[in-house]
Protein backbone atom coordinates (compact mmCIF):
# COMPACT_ATOMS: atom_id res chain seq x y z
CA UNK A 1 0.00 0.00 0.00
CA UNK A 2 1.19 3.68 -0.61
CA UNK A 3 0.36 6.81 0.65
CA UNK A 4 -1.92 7.57 -1.72
CA UNK A 5 -4.51 4.80 -1.54
CA UNK A 6 -4.30 5.06 2.42
CA UNK A 7 -5.07 8.91 1.72
CA UNK A 8 -8.21 7.29 -0.73
CA UNK A 9 -9.49 5.27 2.06
CA UNK A 10 -9.51 7.74 5.21
CA UNK A 11 -11.18 10.25 2.34
CA UNK A 12 -13.61 7.45 1.97
CA UNK A 13 -14.52 7.26 5.73
CA UNK A 14 -14.63 10.64 5.66
CA UNK A 15 -17.43 10.91 2.73
CA UNK A 16 -18.88 7.71 4.34
CA UNK A 17 -19.01 9.16 8.20
CA UNK A 18 -20.40 12.33 7.35
CA UNK A 19 -23.42 11.19 5.06
CA UNK A 20 -24.21 8.38 7.93
CA UNK A 21 -23.94 11.65 10.66
CA UNK A 22 -26.54 13.42 8.40
CA UNK A 23 -28.42 10.68 8.59
CA UNK A 24 -28.58 9.47 12.06
CA UNK A 25 -32.26 10.35 13.01
CA UNK A 26 -32.04 10.87 16.75
CA UNK A 27 -29.65 10.77 19.78
CA UNK A 28 -28.83 7.50 19.77
CA UNK A 29 -28.62 6.56 16.27
CA UNK A 30 -25.84 9.23 16.62
CA UNK A 31 -24.23 7.78 19.38
CA UNK A 32 -23.88 4.74 17.56
CA UNK A 33 -22.62 6.23 14.40
CA UNK A 34 -19.81 7.55 16.43
CA UNK A 35 -19.22 3.92 17.91
CA UNK A 36 -18.78 3.08 15.13
CA UNK A 37 -16.47 5.43 13.16
CA UNK A 38 -14.65 6.73 16.07
CA UNK A 39 -14.74 3.57 18.39
CA UNK A 40 -11.59 1.77 19.85
CA UNK A 41 -12.69 -1.11 17.60
CA UNK A 42 -14.09 1.41 15.03
CA UNK A 43 -13.52 2.24 11.31
CA UNK A 44 -11.35 4.88 11.29
CA UNK A 45 -9.06 2.58 13.81
CA UNK A 46 -9.00 -0.25 11.23
CA UNK A 47 -7.43 1.80 8.78
CA UNK A 48 -4.94 3.38 11.00
CA UNK A 49 -4.33 -0.32 11.30
CA UNK A 50 -3.05 -0.32 7.54
CA UNK A 51 -0.20 2.29 8.69
CA UNK A 52 2.16 -0.93 8.81
CA UNK A 53 1.70 -1.63 5.58
CA UNK A 54 3.34 2.07 4.39
CA UNK A 55 6.98 2.22 3.14
CA UNK A 56 8.65 3.47 6.39
CA UNK A 57 9.47 6.98 4.45
CA UNK A 58 5.79 7.64 4.30
CA UNK A 59 4.80 7.00 7.71
CA UNK A 60 5.31 10.49 9.54
CA UNK A 61 3.04 11.76 7.12
CA UNK A 62 0.31 10.02 8.26
CA UNK A 63 -0.62 12.13 10.96
CA UNK A 64 -1.02 14.98 9.57
CA UNK A 65 -3.39 13.50 6.68
CA UNK A 66 -5.48 11.48 9.52
CA UNK A 67 -5.72 14.34 12.22
CA UNK A 68 -7.93 16.32 9.61
CA UNK A 69 -10.43 13.71 8.90
CA UNK A 70 -10.90 12.86 12.70
CA UNK A 71 -11.34 16.76 13.58
CA UNK A 72 -13.57 16.93 10.86
CA UNK A 73 -15.71 13.92 11.99
CA UNK A 74 -15.42 14.99 15.28
CA UNK A 75 -17.21 18.59 14.53
CA UNK A 76 -20.06 17.21 12.17
CA UNK A 77 -20.95 14.78 15.16
CA UNK A 78 -21.22 17.87 17.48
CA UNK A 79 -23.22 19.80 15.16
CA UNK A 80 -25.50 17.00 14.26
CA UNK A 81 -25.69 16.65 18.48
CA UNK A 82 -26.97 19.63 18.96
CA UNK A 83 -29.53 19.99 15.83
CA UNK A 84 -30.95 16.59 17.08
CA UNK A 85 -30.76 17.68 20.88
CA UNK A 86 -32.74 20.87 20.85
CA UNK A 87 -35.71 18.72 18.42
CA UNK A 88 -35.64 16.61 21.15
CA UNK A 89 -36.05 19.16 23.99
CA UNK A 90 -38.73 20.67 21.28
CA UNK A 91 -40.66 17.17 21.00
CA UNK A 92 -40.51 17.06 24.54
CA UNK A 93 -42.14 20.64 25.30
CA UNK A 94 -44.60 20.34 22.70
CA UNK A 95 -45.53 16.98 24.12
CA UNK A 96 -45.60 18.23 27.86
CA UNK A 97 -47.21 21.25 27.24
CA UNK A 98 -49.97 23.30 30.04
CA UNK A 99 -52.82 24.41 28.79
CA UNK A 100 -52.76 27.65 30.82
CA UNK A 101 -56.30 28.80 29.36
CA UNK A 102 -57.94 25.86 31.57
CA UNK A 103 -59.52 27.33 34.31
CA UNK A 104 -58.25 26.50 37.57
CA UNK A 105 -59.18 24.04 40.07
CA UNK A 106 -60.30 26.63 43.12
CA UNK A 107 -59.20 25.84 46.80
CA UNK A 108 -61.37 27.13 49.91
CA UNK A 109 -59.55 30.41 50.64
CA UNK A 110 -60.37 30.51 54.37
CA UNK A 111 -62.95 32.77 55.95
CA UNK A 112 -63.15 34.31 58.65
CA UNK A 113 -64.69 33.53 62.21
CA UNK A 114 -68.30 33.83 62.18
CA UNK A 115 -68.06 36.15 65.69
CA UNK A 116 -65.46 37.99 63.56
CA UNK A 117 -67.76 38.62 60.88
CA UNK A 118 -70.35 39.94 62.77
CA UNK A 119 -67.90 42.31 64.69
CA UNK A 120 -66.98 43.91 61.61
CA UNK A 121 -70.75 43.83 60.30
CA UNK A 122 -71.40 45.51 63.24
CA UNK A 123 -68.59 48.09 63.44
CA UNK A 124 -69.21 49.06 59.63
CA UNK A 125 -72.77 49.73 60.12
CA UNK A 126 -72.07 52.16 63.50
CA UNK A 127 -69.21 53.26 61.54
CA UNK A 128 -71.40 55.05 58.87
CA UNK A 129 -72.67 56.85 62.29
CA UNK A 130 -69.16 57.65 63.36
CA UNK A 131 -68.39 55.18 65.65
CA UNK A 132 -64.54 53.96 65.89
CA UNK A 133 -63.55 50.80 66.78
CA UNK A 134 -61.35 50.72 70.35
CA UNK A 135 -60.04 48.12 73.05
CA UNK A 136 -60.53 47.38 76.39
CA UNK A 137 -58.23 44.73 78.36
CA UNK A 138 -59.89 40.99 79.08
CA UNK A 139 -58.42 41.14 82.97
CA UNK A 140 -59.55 43.83 84.22
CA UNK A 141 -60.23 45.29 87.81
CA UNK A 142 -62.97 45.58 90.19
CA UNK A 143 -63.00 49.55 90.01
CA UNK A 144 -63.64 49.48 86.34
CA UNK A 145 -65.71 46.30 85.94
CA UNK A 146 -68.29 47.84 88.71
CA UNK A 147 -67.36 50.66 90.85
CA UNK A 148 -66.91 53.02 88.48
CA UNK A 149 -69.85 51.78 86.95
CA UNK A 150 -72.16 52.67 90.01
CA UNK A 151 -72.31 49.49 91.67
CA UNK A 152 -70.75 49.35 94.72
CA UNK A 153 -68.95 46.22 96.39
CA UNK A 154 -72.70 45.72 98.45
CA UNK A 155 -75.11 46.78 95.42
CA UNK A 156 -77.52 43.90 95.04
CA UNK A 157 -77.01 44.54 91.08
CA UNK A 158 -73.60 42.68 91.78
CA UNK A 159 -75.75 39.65 91.42
CA UNK A 160 -76.45 40.12 87.69
CA UNK A 161 -72.58 39.09 87.25
CA UNK A 162 -71.91 36.30 88.54
CA UNK A 163 -68.13 36.91 88.06
CA UNK A 164 -64.78 35.27 87.61
CA UNK A 165 -62.11 36.52 89.78
CA UNK A 166 -58.37 35.95 89.40
CA UNK A 167 -54.80 36.59 90.39
CA UNK A 168 -53.30 39.60 89.77
CA UNK A 169 -51.77 39.43 85.79
CA UNK A 170 -47.69 39.88 86.42
CA UNK A 171 -46.76 43.12 84.55
CA UNK A 172 -50.22 44.65 84.16
CA UNK A 173 -49.27 48.06 83.67
CA UNK A 174 -52.48 49.28 84.20
CA UNK A 175 -53.16 49.06 88.18
CA UNK A 176 -54.97 51.83 89.06
CA UNK A 177 -53.14 54.16 91.71
CA UNK A 178 -56.43 53.80 94.09
CA UNK A 179 -56.21 51.09 96.89
CA UNK A 180 -54.61 47.37 95.88
CA UNK A 181 -56.97 46.42 92.54
CA UNK A 182 -59.22 43.72 92.79
CA UNK A 183 -58.72 41.64 89.42
CA UNK A 184 -61.34 40.21 87.68
CA UNK A 185 -62.15 39.10 84.09
CA UNK A 186 -64.44 41.73 82.64
CA UNK A 187 -67.98 40.35 83.16
CA UNK A 188 -69.32 42.75 80.25
CA UNK A 189 -67.24 45.16 77.70
CA UNK A 190 -68.83 48.17 79.89
CA UNK A 191 -65.65 48.98 81.96
CA UNK A 192 -64.36 49.99 78.05
CA UNK A 193 -66.75 53.02 78.89
CA UNK A 194 -64.95 54.51 81.89
CA UNK A 195 -61.81 53.90 79.93
CA UNK A 196 -62.32 55.67 77.05
CA UNK A 197 -64.07 58.27 78.80
CA UNK A 198 -60.73 58.83 80.74
CA UNK A 199 -58.86 58.65 77.55
CA UNK A 200 -60.43 61.07 75.44
CA UNK A 201 -62.65 64.11 75.53
CA UNK A 202 -66.49 64.37 74.47
CA UNK A 203 -67.52 64.30 71.96
CA UNK A 204 -67.14 60.46 72.13
CA UNK A 205 -68.29 57.63 69.75
CA UNK A 206 -66.74 54.45 70.29
CA UNK A 207 -67.05 50.63 69.83
CA UNK A 208 -65.64 48.21 72.35
CA UNK A 209 -65.94 44.33 70.94
CA UNK A 210 -64.65 41.56 72.87
CA UNK A 211 -64.50 38.20 75.08
CA UNK A 212 -66.47 38.66 78.49
CA UNK A 213 -66.63 36.23 80.80
CA UNK A 214 -68.78 35.36 83.56
CA UNK A 215 -69.34 32.15 86.39
CA UNK A 216 -72.08 30.37 84.24
CA UNK A 217 -73.80 27.32 83.76
CA UNK A 218 -72.61 26.37 80.26
CA UNK A 219 -76.00 25.40 77.69
CA UNK A 220 -77.11 25.81 74.05
CA UNK A 221 -77.81 29.83 74.95
CA UNK A 222 -74.94 30.46 77.83
CA UNK A 223 -71.40 30.19 77.44
CA UNK A 224 -68.75 30.80 80.55
CA UNK A 225 -66.48 33.14 77.40
CA UNK A 226 -68.63 35.16 75.27
CA UNK A 227 -68.41 38.20 73.42
CA UNK A 228 -70.43 41.53 73.49
CA UNK A 229 -69.29 44.98 71.54
CA UNK A 230 -70.36 48.01 73.66
CA UNK A 231 -71.36 51.67 71.86
CA UNK A 232 -71.23 54.50 73.93
CA UNK A 233 -71.80 58.50 72.39
CA UNK A 234 -71.14 61.29 74.46
CA UNK A 235 -72.31 64.44 73.27
CA UNK A 236 -73.38 67.97 74.83
CA UNK A 237 -77.39 67.36 73.25
CA UNK A 238 -78.00 63.12 73.12
CA UNK A 239 -81.01 61.79 73.53
CA UNK A 240 -83.23 58.84 74.17
CA UNK A 241 -84.11 59.67 70.44
CA UNK A 242 -81.01 60.05 69.24
CA UNK A 243 -80.20 56.48 70.54
CA UNK A 244 -83.94 55.12 69.32
CA UNK A 245 -82.92 56.06 65.96
CA UNK A 246 -79.15 54.76 66.08
CA UNK A 247 -80.55 51.71 67.37
CA UNK A 248 -83.21 51.47 64.56
CA UNK A 249 -80.71 51.79 61.62
CA UNK A 250 -78.21 49.36 63.10
CA UNK A 251 -81.85 46.49 63.48
CA UNK A 252 -82.41 47.22 59.82
CA UNK A 253 -79.34 47.37 58.66
CA UNK A 254 -78.22 43.94 60.60
CA UNK A 255 -82.08 42.14 60.27
CA UNK A 256 -83.18 43.72 56.92
CA UNK A 257 -85.16 47.11 56.55
CA UNK A 258 -88.57 47.24 58.12
CA UNK A 259 -88.43 45.14 60.77
CA UNK A 260 -90.29 46.42 63.83
CA UNK A 261 -88.38 46.80 66.81
CA UNK A 262 -89.12 48.33 70.42
CA UNK A 263 -88.24 49.59 73.69
CA UNK A 264 -88.88 48.13 76.75
CA UNK A 265 -87.83 49.64 80.65
CA UNK A 266 -84.78 47.79 81.77
CA UNK A 267 -82.84 47.78 85.09
CA UNK A 268 -79.11 49.00 84.88
CA UNK A 269 -76.91 50.26 87.53
CA UNK A 270 -75.13 52.57 85.01
CA UNK A 271 -77.81 53.71 82.69
CA UNK A 272 -80.57 55.82 83.82
CA UNK A 273 -82.90 55.21 82.33
CA UNK A 274 -82.68 51.94 80.74
CA UNK A 275 -83.83 49.77 78.49
CA UNK A 276 -83.69 46.57 77.04
CA UNK A 277 -83.82 46.67 72.87
CA UNK A 278 -86.44 44.09 71.11
CA UNK A 279 -86.54 43.11 67.56
CA UNK A 280 -89.59 41.67 66.24
CA UNK A 281 -88.67 37.47 66.04
CA UNK A 282 -86.71 36.96 63.01
CA UNK A 283 -87.87 32.74 62.93
CA UNK A 284 -91.55 33.74 63.01
CA UNK A 285 -92.19 37.71 62.59
CA UNK A 286 -94.13 38.20 65.26
CA UNK A 287 -96.79 35.30 65.59
CA UNK A 288 -94.98 33.73 68.36
CA UNK A 289 -92.83 30.75 68.42
CA UNK A 290 -90.29 29.03 70.90
CA UNK A 291 -87.21 31.13 69.32
CA UNK A 292 -89.03 34.40 71.29
CA UNK A 293 -90.66 32.29 73.90
CA UNK A 294 -93.81 32.82 72.10
CA UNK A 295 -93.93 36.64 72.75
CA UNK A 296 -93.04 37.61 69.08
CA UNK A 297 -89.94 40.14 70.31
CA UNK A 298 -86.35 39.23 70.46
CA UNK A 299 -84.12 40.97 73.14
CA UNK A 300 -80.63 41.95 71.29
CA UNK A 301 -79.51 44.30 73.52
CA UNK A 302 -79.40 46.23 76.76
CA UNK A 303 -78.99 50.69 76.16
CA UNK A 304 -79.93 53.78 78.07
CA UNK A 305 -78.53 57.02 79.25
CA UNK A 306 -75.54 56.86 80.94
CA UNK A 307 -75.84 58.11 84.54
CA UNK A 308 -74.15 61.02 85.47
CA UNK A 309 -72.39 59.19 88.33
CA UNK A 310 -70.81 57.34 85.51
CA UNK A 311 -69.90 60.29 83.78
CA UNK A 312 -68.64 61.95 86.52
CA UNK A 313 -66.59 58.57 86.87
CA UNK A 314 -65.28 58.90 83.35
CA UNK A 315 -63.99 62.98 84.13
CA UNK A 316 -66.81 64.32 82.51
CA UNK A 317 -68.86 67.03 83.71
CA UNK A 318 -72.64 65.51 83.75
CA UNK A 319 -73.97 69.56 83.16
CA UNK A 320 -72.92 69.69 80.04
CA UNK A 321 -72.50 66.23 78.46
CA UNK A 322 -75.00 63.25 78.37
CA UNK A 323 -74.37 60.28 76.65
CA UNK A 324 -76.22 56.83 76.12
CA UNK A 325 -74.31 53.24 76.05
CA UNK A 326 -75.41 49.97 74.74
CA UNK A 327 -74.27 45.95 75.05
CA UNK A 328 -75.15 43.47 72.60
CA UNK A 329 -74.06 40.07 72.46
CA UNK A 330 -72.53 39.32 69.51
CA UNK A 331 -72.77 34.94 70.00
CA UNK A 332 -76.70 36.11 70.04
CA UNK A 333 -77.05 38.21 67.17
CA UNK A 334 -74.26 35.67 64.86
CA UNK A 335 -77.09 32.92 65.65
CA UNK A 336 -79.92 35.26 64.56
CA UNK A 337 -78.34 36.23 61.67
CA UNK A 338 -77.42 32.47 60.64
CA UNK A 339 -79.96 30.33 62.46
CA UNK A 340 -77.50 28.73 64.80
CA UNK A 341 -78.85 27.09 67.69
CA UNK A 342 -76.14 26.10 70.39
CA UNK A 343 -73.85 28.93 71.27
CA UNK A 344 -70.69 26.17 72.26
CA UNK A 345 -70.24 25.98 68.15
CA UNK A 346 -68.87 28.84 68.21
CA UNK A 347 -65.90 27.77 70.50
CA UNK A 348 -65.70 24.59 69.57
CA UNK A 349 -63.15 24.34 66.85
CA UNK A 350 -64.81 22.18 64.95
CA UNK A 351 -63.89 22.99 61.18
CA UNK A 352 -66.88 21.57 59.42
CA UNK A 353 -69.06 24.14 60.98
CA UNK A 354 -66.35 27.37 60.31
CA UNK A 355 -66.31 26.48 56.99
CA UNK A 356 -69.77 26.99 56.51
CA UNK A 357 -69.34 31.00 56.29
CA UNK A 358 -68.87 33.35 53.82
CA UNK A 359 -65.43 34.08 53.10
N1 LIG B 1 -73.26 45.76 80.31
C1 LIG B 1 -74.63 45.30 80.18
C2 LIG B 1 -74.66 43.79 80.28
O1 LIG B 1 -73.67 43.16 80.10
C3 LIG B 1 -75.23 45.75 78.87
C4 LIG B 1 -75.36 47.23 78.78
C5 LIG B 1 -74.35 48.00 78.23
C6 LIG B 1 -76.49 47.86 79.22
C7 LIG B 1 -74.48 49.37 78.16
C8 LIG B 1 -76.65 49.23 79.16
C9 LIG B 1 -75.62 49.98 78.60
O2 LIG B 1 -75.67 43.18 80.55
Amino acid sequence: MDIGSFQGRLEALRVGAISDIGAAADLDALADVETRILGRKGELKSVMGGIGALPAEDRPKVGALANPVREAIESAIETRREVLGTAALEMRLLAEREDVTLPGRSLWRGGLHPIRETEREIARIFGQFGFVVVESPEVETDALNFEALNIPADHPARDLWDTIYVQPPTGTPEAPPDEEPRWLLRTHTSPGQIRAMRATEPPIRILTPGRCYRYEAVDASHGFEFFQVEGLMVDEDTSMGTLRGLLDAFAHAMFGAGRPTRFRPGYYPFTEPSVAFDIQCVVCDGSGCPACGRSGWMTILGAGMVHPVVLRNGGIDPERYQGFAFGMGTDRITMLRYAIRDIRAFLANDLRFLEGFPA
